[in-house]
């Protein structure tokens, strides 16, 4: 009898301590806290979903907030995730330079900071940086149009993302690295950036270039500021212009938005296009031969490395790394993760095969 209510007294204690956190691992409310950019790009949402799945299945409190695109947001949620005792923040800056006063704080008070898909720039308070290789996304997207493209004088329309997004630049220049020879050499002639045209015979672009490209040609990873680029574009040009398109579009949200531009335009006559995330909506445009491909970046790979991470930091360890970015202030340790490219040939393969979407998310799929 004394040994069952021992055991008993046992189990409560346990209990009582796992939901206080002391058993968990960390020493407050939460241990880990994410805080992701904002709800209005799809691709936030997978991470959300991903990070949702672990942490189902972990003993630490994990809490996710969204900063909305909003820096005042995201210093809030940080703020409010140090009060509540994380050990380490997982964040995905929504703006790198202003950012950093945020994880400042965070350094300050004791926590470990995992900069997230977009690096946390001009500050030493980073510890890890947890991202794709964005030069191979921008790379693969180049590529892509390169390999399609035949003859000569073919109209090269350019795209990026967001000036305050570390990642653009990454991205730029991989595609700048693919297409620049290629322009070079009178395969591409680019229609829609003096910034690039005045550029166009260097093989390598200083930040400073890339931001008078980028400044030009951003989409600042708005759906509406990429429609109404690429209608202002179309409309500047005339119809010799036009024709066969190929159009480097810098993440799937912009890409349909620019694609629907082009395809509206009875001057074009086809078009190549590119995109990043597999969002579900871009698989479907894929499948339905309006976007041409996308570069796969399995957010389940990227959501686990960060909990990995940041549960070896908890436990005291150093996390194995495999890289280094700079931040402008210090080389940050980062683990890397490979991207797939996918077009309409191996999106069942990469995509369904794969366990990431289900077969009946779609319309059309052989
Ligand atoms: C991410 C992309 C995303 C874009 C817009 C980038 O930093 O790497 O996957 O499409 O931001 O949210």
């Amino acid at each position: 009898m004394k040994k069952i209510v021992a055991l008993l007294l046992c189990t409560i204690l346990v209990a009582s301590l796992t939901s206080c956190g002391l058993f968990a691992g960390g020493k407050g409310e939460v241990d880990i806290g994410i805080v992701l950019p904002t709800k209005d790009e799809p691709r936030w949402l997978q991470d959300e979903a991903r990070f949702k799945e672990i942490i189902k299945d972990t003993d630490y409190k994990v809490e996710v907030l969204f900063s909305q695109g909003s820096p005042e947001t995201e210093r809030t949620n940080v703020e409010t995730l140090i009060t509540r005792g994380i050990d380490v923040l997982i964040i995905c800056p929504h703006d790198a330079a202003q950012a950093a006063a945020a994880v400042e704080k965070a350094r300050e008070a004791g926590v470990k900071v995992i900069s997230y898909d977009r690096l946390i720039t001009g500050t030493e308070a980073v510890d890890y940086y947890v991202t794709f290789d964005s030069i191979s996304v921008g790379e693969a997207m180049g590529q892509y149009l390169v390999d399609n493209a035949t003859g000569t004088g073919n109209p090269l329309y350019l795209y990026a993302g967001a000036l305050t997004d570390n990642n653009s630049f990454l991205f730029f220049e991989g595609a700048w690295n693919k297409l620049q020879p290629k322009v070079k050499d009178g395969t591409f002639v680019i229609k829609n950036s003096s910034e690039a045209v005045a550029l166009q015979d260097k093989a390598t672009l200083t930040r400073d270039e890339m931001s008078k490209i980028i400044g030009q040609v951003t989409t600042d990873w708005n759906f509406n500021v990429a429609k109404s680029k690429a209608e202002a574009h179309l409309t500047a040009v005339t119809a010799a212009d036009k024709g066969k398109c190929y159009i480097l579009a810098p993440n799937d949200g912009t890409a349909r938005s620019i694609a629907d531009v082009f395809a509206a335009d009875a001057d074009v006559s086809g078009y190549f296009i590119t995109g990043q995330d597999a969002e579900k909506a871009s698989v479907q445009y894929i499948i339905d031969g309006k976007q041409s491909m996308t570069v796969f970046k399995d957010t389940r790979t990227l959501a686990s490395d960060a909990m990995a991470m940041a549960i070896e930091i908890i436990k005291g360890n150093t996390p194995s790394t495999d890289a280094e970015y700079d931040n402008g202030k210090i080389k940050v340790p980062s683990k890397q993760t490979p991207v797939v490219v996918v077009t309409k040939d191996n999106v069942k393969k990469e995509l369904i095969d794969s366990g990431y979407y289900k077969a009946s998310d779609f319309e059309g799929l052989e």
